[in-house]
């Protein structure tokens, strides 16, 4: 009996030992399985802490296969099978001797655990310490969950060379997002931006610098974070928590925003109630808005969007004024302009909107710059930048300006950033259609595959690889002159007198001039021929030299596509002389009054150009520049016959008082206002009036002032001209010009506008703005009153 009864001892005991020894393992045998349709579809570890299955989707029909944290109320998930795609109700995971393999519905594999030389599993476990494992028949673990991490760690878990962790894609999107740690083969550990939705790598945003060393990166089971290096030393990561691993679960996390986060939570409620969510003990990098900066991809946030950390120091993704996220659901998707962008078509004209530059402080795109201007200030910057077609945006900092592109990238808004950003932006019209969520079928491609969608991104992209080639092309050659002249501020050259008596051949070849000065033709030798047109002033009044280089600045401070560009100057002993672009077609009186008639389409833009340079001098530019010559000899036509005005700002060079009347009258003879002959003051309204006889001419193509044999009354364009409008003979006016004939409305108002223009009381002129928009037809032209009605008082 004793015999029996020891034996029974013997046996319990052995039944005890077997169990502790399984429930330490808790084996999952062979041949289990685990389906959807389970009331508890998963494998629980011993403690009950962590659970291996399949965990359903809040308000859908669909699971996650994953590891997640069983005590903890939200469940927190540790890790994913199947890259985070969810299955449907009917799958299955079964467990044999070849690993862990999960099934669709319809039987099909669709993810696998095994090991990786082939060897039989014999059992499987969720170990407590949240690690899910296979083991062979020698009790070695052939694949862990552990081994093949996905964003998160765990304490007791350690990543080696060769392997990495994938950020997901969006805090509910468990799909590989943005950003990877990986601890490289060469022992360094390194954070990485990914090209979505490859593994492509940019540039590294955060190290260990352990190369050569590292071997390691241990989250050990006290609950410390540190890259181990071969000679035994450890090197501390910053990711400390002051919370215990006996009281607290840990987990370190690379988040979807790519951020590496350590949290905590406790493991036992106080009183019943649970905290919201994890603590956030520590993390790197510190600033992850500054820390990316990555030559290709958009940086921390999405496109056209800029960084900052929140109160919580969680990076956010905002947009600049004007912008919207172009997913209202993921903000770190990036932003696009809720308006039309300025299009570099040369006739956008008919759908001109403005645009206006909005502040955006300590703010910076700092790698989408194509120009770099030094000594300018905030209002140059923003005119340069206002009047550039391929301008998105400025930064302006240390009299530093940096023009940007499209697609705005790397944004960020920090105290460190200083300076100020520029963005531009349409103020009139709205785009017709800005519905961003439909946008949004692909992800972070998506600023680009909206650009380029339209043809305007398309022609934009056109002129600005022929715009580069030549700004390139140009920025050396201008680079090289710095061994024949100096630079002051942006572009402008200041060359010795020799420069440019070589550069004209001893000012040999004489292309115009006027009453003050004359203009030779010459080419500039830098890397290769710059061919210029150089005008020497001849009656320029005595002034200090600080007076006329301040001039010659403001001239080239202006910027606009309808002005002719100065390139330089010498301002040595008596010499004045101003180099500018060379305009190969001539000025527009000799495209005019020439033999063959212009077209009248030609003639059209031309006179939109000629009104929007003006609109520019009076009203767009740091200083208003009053230009008191305007007349066809005046205005020069570019490679493409567009209209350039050149020699604005030489009034005030001249030393012409604009302001009180008369100390000489600058002006040519049927193009000055009358104002100029009276007591009156000289105001930007003598440029409108000039610009109105001009405008006669275009339509007309014939001087104001000519001896016609078929009668006197013709002889002054400008009166004639209101007769045929009031006895409404237009056509009389324009010939036998069938093109502008067939275009009788806008013939009859730019003659309306024309005549608006030539009022001889200034103040019933109109403004160039509004000139320019009555041209355009953006507003009503009302019948003008006959020109010559006004009798001064003062007269
Ligand atoms: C559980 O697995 C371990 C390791 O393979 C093994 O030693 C043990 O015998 C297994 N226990 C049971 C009850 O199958
Ligand atoms: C996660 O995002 C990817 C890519 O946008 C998408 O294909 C997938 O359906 C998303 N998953 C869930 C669960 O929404
Ligand atoms: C974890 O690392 C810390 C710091 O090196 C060390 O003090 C501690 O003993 C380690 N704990 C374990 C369980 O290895
Ligand atoms: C061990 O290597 C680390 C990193 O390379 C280095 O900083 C440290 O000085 C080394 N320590 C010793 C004792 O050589
Ligand atoms: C976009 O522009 C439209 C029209 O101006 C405006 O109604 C809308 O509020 C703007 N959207 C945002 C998000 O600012």
């Amino acid at each position: 009996m004793a015999y029996v009864l020891l034996h029974l001892l013997w046996f319990l005991l052995f039944l005890i030992t077997v169990s502790t020894s399984a429930q330490s393992y808790h084996n999952i045998t062979l041949g289990s399985s685990l389906s959807t349709h389970d009331k508890f579809p998963y494998w629980a570890s011993l403690s009950g802490e962590f659970a291996f299955g399949f965990k359903p989707i809040s308000g859908k029909d669909l699971f996650l296969v994953a590891i997640w944290f069983q005590n903890v109320p939200d469940n927190t998930i540790v890790w994913t099978a199947n890259q985070g795609d969810p299955v449907k109700t009917g799958s299955k995971i079964e467990f044999t001797d070849s690993g862990i393999s999960l099934t669709d519905y319809r039987g099909n594999e669709i993810w696998s655990a095994k090991s990786t030389d082939n060897s039989l599993a014999t059992s499987a476990s969720m170990l407590d310490t949240g690690n899910f494992v296979l083991r062979n028949k020698d009790s070695s673990i052939i694949w862990s969950s552990f081994a093949n991490p996905t964003d998160t760690m765990l304490p007791s878990q350690v990543l080696d060379r060769g392997s990495k962790l994938t950020s997901r894609l969006t805090e509910g999107n468990y799909s590989a997002g943005r950003f990877q740690i990986r601890f490289q083969a060469d022992g360094n550990l390194v954070f990485y931006s990914t090209a979505w939705p490859t593994e492509s790598i940019y540039d590294p945003y955060w190290a260990s610098d352990t190369d050569g060393t590292g071997s390691q990166l241990v989250f050990n089971q006290s609950g410390y974070i540190y890259v181990s290096v071969k000679n035994g030393t450890l090197v501390d990561l910053n990711l400390e928590s002051s919370s215990s691993v006996k009281d607290f679960y840990h987990t370190a996390r690379l988040d979807f925003d790519g951020v590496f986060r350590r949290y905590t939570y406790p493991k036992s409620s106080t009183d019943g109630r649970w905290p919201q969510s994890w603590s956030v003990s520590s993390y790197v990098p510190s600033n992850i808005c500054t820390a990316i900066r990555s030559e290709t991809g958009s940086g921390a946030c999405g496109f056209n969007s800029y960084c900052k950390l929140d109160e919580d120091q969680r990076p956010r993704c905002e947009c600049p004024p004007g912008y919207v996220h172009l997913d209202a659901t993921d903000k770190f998707n990036g932003c696009g302009p809720n308006f039309t962008t300025q299009s570099c078509e040369e006739d956008g004209f008919k759908e001109e909107v403005k645009f206006q530059m909005e502040e955006i402080p300590s703010t910076d795109w700092p790698l989408a710059d194509y120009e770099h201007f030094e000594g300018v200030n905030e209002d140059w910057c923003r005119e340069t930048c206002i009047n550039d077609c391929f301008c998105a945006a400025a930064i302006i900092r240390d009299s530093n300006c940096w023009k940007k592109m499209y697609p705005l990238s790397n944004g960020r808004m920090d105290p460190s950033v200083g300076g100020k950003a520029l963005i531009k932006v349409g103020t009139s019209t709205a785009k017709p259609d800005p519905t961003p969520d439909k946008k949004n079928d692909n992800g972070w491609i998506l600023p680009e595959s909206i650009l380029l969608g339209s043809s305007v991104f398309l022609n934009c992209l056109l002129s600005l690889a022929i715009y580069l080639v030549f700004y390139l092309s140009n920025h050396k050659k201008l680079k090289d002159t710095h061994q024949v002249s100096n630079t002051v501020g942006m572009n402008l050259h200041c060359f010795t007198y020799k420069n440019l008596e070589d550069a004209t051949d001893g000012f040999k070849e004489v292309v115009g001039g006027g009453g003050c000065s004359t203009v030779y033709k010459g080419a500039i030798q830098f890397e290769s021929m710059r061919v210029v047109a150089v005008k020497r002033l001849d009656k320029v009044a005595e002034q200090r030299d600080m007076e006329f280089k301040t001039e010659v600045s403001a001239i080239c401070k202006t910027n606009h596509k309808n002005l002719v560009q100065l390139l330089g100057y010498c301002d040595e002993g008596s010499h004045r002389l101003l180099v500018y672009e060379f305009m190969s077609n001539g000025s527009l009186a000799s495209f005019l009054f020439g033999s063959l008639r212009p077209e009248w389409y030609h003639r059209v833009q031309i006179a939109y150009g000629i009104a929007r340079g003006l609109t520019y001098l009076h009203e767009e530019c740091n200083n208003q520049i009053i230009h008191c010559d305007v007349k066809p000899q005046n205005i020069l036509l570019d490679d493409y016959f567009m209209a350039r005005i050149c020699d604005f700002g030489l009034a005030k060079l001249l030393k012409i008082n604009q302001t009180r009347t008369i100390t000489g009258v600058r002006g040519t003879r049927g193009y000055v206002a009358p104002e100029w002959f009276k007591n009156m003051a000289i105001t930007a309204k003598v440029d409108v009036y000039s610009f109105g006889v001009v405008l006669l001419e275009i339509i007309c193509c014939r001087k104001n002032v000519e001896f016609m044999m078929d009668g006197e009354d013709k002889e002054i364009l400008s009166e004639w001209a209101y007769e045929c409008y009031k006895e409404g003979n237009l056509h009389l006016l324009v010939g036998n010009d069938e093109d502008a004939i067939c275009d009788g409305k806008k013939l009859e108002r730019f003659i309306k506008v024309a005549i608006w223009c030539i009022q001889e009381d200034p103040s019933l002129r109109p403004s160039m703005k509004k000139v320019t928009q009555m041209l355009e037809g953006a507003v009503e032209v009302s019948v003008p009153p006959d020109p010559a009605s006004f009798i001064s008082a003062i007269d």
